[in-house]
């Protein structure tokens, strides 16, 4: 049996790993660590709670003490566990610094007491910066340079170069990967796809930042999690990959489908003020993974992966209202009143 921890398993992206792999791998065994953020909900692996391959602690991964002691459990770790929202870390930048960097680094010096561990670090396209729209060719490659702008993607880059000299330094089988964007179930209603359609339920507007013209590249989250299960597997230590779908939509084609899929008008839309530092377009390419681990994307097919995905959150009515009754309520005042 192998045994993994996983940071933030009761996030978006890390809950959906939990279903994917134990699903895929029967004899495995998986301890989630997570501290219950605003955006770590334990429901998100209700369903796995009463599985013996399962176990969930509820922690910090600036606890050292703990940290370590899972640590002697796992042969492997997959580090999901961050502060994850472009918008909160130009409302608050500090929480970023202390999970994301100083987070990371205190999974890292436990695994270098630990010794023969793997280490798979999450990370994200931001760190590279923004494309310009008028080159439509160009894409961010592995050997890109870092030029990340936000707090977000600041904090995500520092915490990437920090695993990646553990790797360099003290010969520690680390690798990273960076994402695109995801969509899928159990993302928090803070990120664009979720608001937008749980606003809509409700019959409020959408707030579009600035022009609307600002491109993603869009990744269904099962697609990302089969791409982390293969670099955990097969990926070759030190290494980056870039996982992506080229599936690119600018803010405002995304609006539109959604509106045309949930049968309402482009009257809802609600144009705010841009997001201070917006990045412009993000576009991955994705030749490693796909020529060295033979991984493509399968479930992010355009428009029927982003209706299924819309389908989710008006059957699961219950999970979302929960979460934007509380805290969430505050935030949004702050993040779009004075808009
Ligand atoms: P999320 O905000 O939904 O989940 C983050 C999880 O980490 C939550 O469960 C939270 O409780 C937990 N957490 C936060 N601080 C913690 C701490 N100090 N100790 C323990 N647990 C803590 O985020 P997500 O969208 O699932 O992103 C997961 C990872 O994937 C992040 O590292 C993010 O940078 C990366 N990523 C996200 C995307 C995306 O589109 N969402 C794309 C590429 C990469
Ligand atoms: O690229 C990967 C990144 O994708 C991850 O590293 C981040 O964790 C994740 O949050 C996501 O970052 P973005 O900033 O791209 O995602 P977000 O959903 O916040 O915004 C997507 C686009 O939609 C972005 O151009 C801003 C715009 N937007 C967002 C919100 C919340 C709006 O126009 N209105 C909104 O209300």
């Amino acid at each position: 049996m192998r045994s993994i921890l996983v940071t933030g398993g009761s996030g978006f992206i890390g809950s959906n790993f939990l279903h994917f792999v134990l699903a895929r791998r029967p004899d495995w065994r998986i301890v989630n660590l997570d501290s219950l953020s605003y955006s770590g909900n334990r429901e998100n692996h209700a369903g796995l709670e009463g599985d013996p391959r399962f176990r969930f602690v509820h922690g910090d991964i600036n606890d050292r003490a703990l940290v370590d002691e899972l640590m002697r459990e796992c042969e492997a770790v997959v580090h999901f566990a961050a502060e994850s929202h472009v918008d909160r870390s130009i409302l608050d930048p500090r929480p970023f610094i202390e999970t994301n960097v100083l987070g990371t680094q205190t999974l890292l010096e436990s695994l270098r007491r630990a010794g023969g561990r793997r280490f798979l670090h999450v990370s994200t396209d931001e760190v590279y910066g923004s494309l310009p729209l008028g080159d439509p060719e160009s894409r961010f490659s592995e050997e890109t340079p870092l030029n990340p702008h936000s707090p977000y993607s600041a904090s995500k880059a520092a915490s990437d170069m920090i695993a990646l000299s553990y790797q360099h330094t003290f010969g520690l089988d680390v690798l990273v990967t960076r994402c695109s964007n995801n969509f899928g179930p159990y993302q928090f209603p803070e990120k664009v796809i979720p608001l937008f359609v749980t606003n809509l339920i409700d019959g409020e507007p959408v707030p579009l930042y600035g022009d609307g013209l600002n491109v993603r590249d869009w990744l269904h989250v099962e697609d990302h999690c089969e791409a982390l299960l293969a670099v955990l597997e097969r990926g070759k230590g030190g290494r980056v990959y870039n996982i992506g779908g080229s599936n690119e939509r600018s803010n405002l084609e995304l609006t539109h489908l959604v509106l045309d899929i949930m049968g309402r008008g482009r009257e809802m839309i609600r144009p705010v003020a841009d997001r201070p530092g917006h990045d412009r377009r993000y576009a991955i390419d994705a030749r490693r993974i796909r020529s060295e681990l033979g991984w493509a994307p399968s479930r992010s097919a355009w428009p029927q992966a982003l209706a299924a995905t819309i389908q989710w959150y008006v059957d699961n009515e219950r999970w979302w209202r929960r979460i934007k009754s509380g805290e969430y309520r505050t935030y949004y005042a702050l993040q779009y009143g004075a808009r």
